[in-house]
Parts: structure tokens; sequence; C-alpha cells
């Protein structure tokens, strides 16, 4: 089986670093990539503060965070992930981007190495056409944000090894995940479940059902689910859930994806959430405020 010391992470966003944490912390040397040295620093740079959070709250020691935080490398082109034995790829949920990037993996992957995606939705034997080597390609699906979620989904595409399947399950659990598997669907286990549900907040809202709040509030306090839907959904991005349920609709063709025309307005103002500072909250003020 592949040992795997050096982990490659593509996309030093929200999902990307938050893997290169938690890889990081459970000792493995980290080359977090990103399209220019200044995204992949800004990736780094978050996780310091995490690491410090944890750090000021007593979770871990001083001397614990500074030697993970040491362990991973900013890098702003993908040739240095060449060291890595397991490169996961957490880049924008768009598929041409994937398949780019995965074409250029292939021209300076190790021989042996693993490719794993950390896609939320596209099929993994469809995204395994443009990797280098499809018995060598596996979905590896981690929940935001990665250094709280204990869920990794490992999904196998049509030509997967059973070697490849061990190898990202024994990555898995050393950064203490628990695996589900999934049959290469799109959208696999929890998503295919997830976001109809996110979706439906969504169209709630828009045919005035009911307010941002009296959604929020009914999903947390009525179901009692850590977030409402809507708060979910700033949280995830909207952006990407839109481009999951796109994924979903095209794939399928079952017109019960089909994506909230509040939602797609949202996406096209640019009001991705959290990230943009305004989703279907605005995070301006120090609280977040509800917009409808
Ligand atoms: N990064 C790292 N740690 C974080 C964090 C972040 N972004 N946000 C919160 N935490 C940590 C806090 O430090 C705290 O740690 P501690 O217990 O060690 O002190 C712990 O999480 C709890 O945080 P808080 O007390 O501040 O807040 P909550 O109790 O409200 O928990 C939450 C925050 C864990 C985010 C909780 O609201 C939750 O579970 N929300 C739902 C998250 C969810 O559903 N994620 C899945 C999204 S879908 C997905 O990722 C799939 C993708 O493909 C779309």
């Amino acid at each position: 089986m592949t040992d795997i010391k050096t982990v490659g992470v593509i996309g030093a966003g929200q999902m990307g670093a938050g893997i290169a944490q938690v890889a990081a912390q459970a000792g493995y040397d980290v080359i977090l990539s990103d399209i220019d040295l200044p995204r992949a620093e800004k990736g780094k740079a978050g996780i310091a503060k995490l690491l410090a959070r944890a750090v000021e709250k007593e979770k871990i020691g001083q001397a614990d965070a500074d030697a993970a935080l040491a362990r991973i490398t900013p890098v702003g082109e993908i040739a240095p992930l060449a060291g890595a034995q397991l490169v996961i790829e957490a880049a924008t949920e768009r598929e041409e981007v994937k398949r780019t990037i995965f074409t250029n993996v292939g021209k300076i992957l190790a021989p042996g190495a693993i490719l794993a995606t950390n896609t939320s939705s596209i099929p993994i034997t469809r995204l395994a056409q443009a990797a280098p080597d499809a018995s060598r390609f596996v979905g590896v699906h981690f929940f935001n944000p990665v250094p709280v979620m204990v869920l990794v989904e490992v999904i196998r595409g049509l030509a997967t090894s059973p070697e490849t399947v061990a190898a990202v399950e024994g990555f898995a659990a050393k950064v203490g995940k628990t695996t589900v598997h999934a049959f290469d669907a799109p959208g696999f286990v929890v998503n295919r479940i997830l976001l109809p549900m996110l979706n439906e907040a969504v169209f709630v809202l828009g045919e005035g059902v009911g307010s941002v709040t009296d959604i929020d509030q009914g999903c947390k306090l009525g179901l009692n689910h850590p977030m409402g839907p809507l708060t979910l959904l700033d949280f995830v991005g909207l952006d990407t859930a839109l481009e999951i349920l796109n994924v979903f609709l095209t794939t399928t063709g079952d017109p019960k994806y089909r994506p909230a025309p509040l939602l797609v307005k949202y996406v096209e103002a640019g009001w991705y959430g959290r990230k943009t500072g305004r989703g279907f909250y605005d995070y301006s003020g120090p609280e977040p405020v509800p917009t409808r």
C-alpha cells in the first residue's frame, strides 16, 4: 500500500485549508497549493488563526500548533506536488476547472501517488477521465468546517482500485475522521439529501411562506439542526450550492433538482454568503442580520 508522508492539497479556500490543517495536525507534511502564492499564504494564515484559537482555548499546546503550522508549505504552482504521495483537489466546484487541474497534475504526479478529489457532487468515474490513472483516483469528501466535522465520504469510481480506497481510508482515520462509503452517483449520500432541503428552504423564502428568521429558527428549534438551512447556505457558499444543484439537474435530468429562482438571483448578485459579506444575512456588522 502507498505509504503517505506528504499530502498535497490543491485549493487553499475554506475546504482546502481545513484539509491541510487536519493533515498537518495529524503529522503529515502538507504542500498547500493555489493559483498564486498570496492565495496559498492566505489559506495558511487562516489555519494559523484557527490553531492560535485552539491554543487559547487550551485544546492543543503551543508546541503542537507551531509544529503543525511548520509542516504546511504554501506554494503558488502545481510542480511541488510531485513530492506528495496523496494529492487532494479541493478547488472550485466546476468540472472544467477540476479537469484542467487533473491534466496538469498528471504531468507531475509521482509514480504510485494517489489523486483524490473533494468534489461535492461530480461523479468520480466521469472526473477520472481527466486523471492520470483512474485506478489511483478516488473521491474523498470532507465537510465544512473540516476541523470540526467528523465525516469523510469515500467514493469509488468504476476503476478505482481497492488499494487506493484502503490508502485514503487509512489517511482519513489518521486525521481523526470516520468514513462512510457512497456509490458514484451525483452528490453521493450526504449532499444528495442535504441540497434538496437547502434548495427547498430558498423556495419557501422566495414564495414568502416564511422570513429568513422563521425558516432558520423553525429548523433549529423544530428539527434540532445546529444551523438553519439559510445560515448553512451562507456558510457553504450559495455559489457552491448552485453548482451542486446544477450538477444534479444536468446529470439526472430530474426537475426536482431545479435551483430555486431566488438562489440563482443571489448568486447573480454576487451574494454568495459569508465569504462575500452578504447572502441571506448581512455580515457587515458585529452580528449577522437577516436580509428578508
Ligand atoms: N473552523 C474550525 N473550527 C470551527 C469553525 C471553523 N470554521 N467554526 C466553529 N469551529 C469550532 C469552534 O472553535 C468550537 O470548537 P470547541 O468546541 O473546540 O471550542 C466548535 O467548533 C463549536 O463552535 P461554536 O461553539 O462557535 O458554535 P456552534 O456550537 O454553533 O458550532 C458548527 C458551529 C460546528 C459550525 C455548527 O453550527 C454546525 O455543526 N453547523 C452545521 C455544519 C454543517 O452542516 N456542515 C456541513 C455542511 S455541508 C458540506 O460541507 C458539504 C459540502 O460538499 C457542501
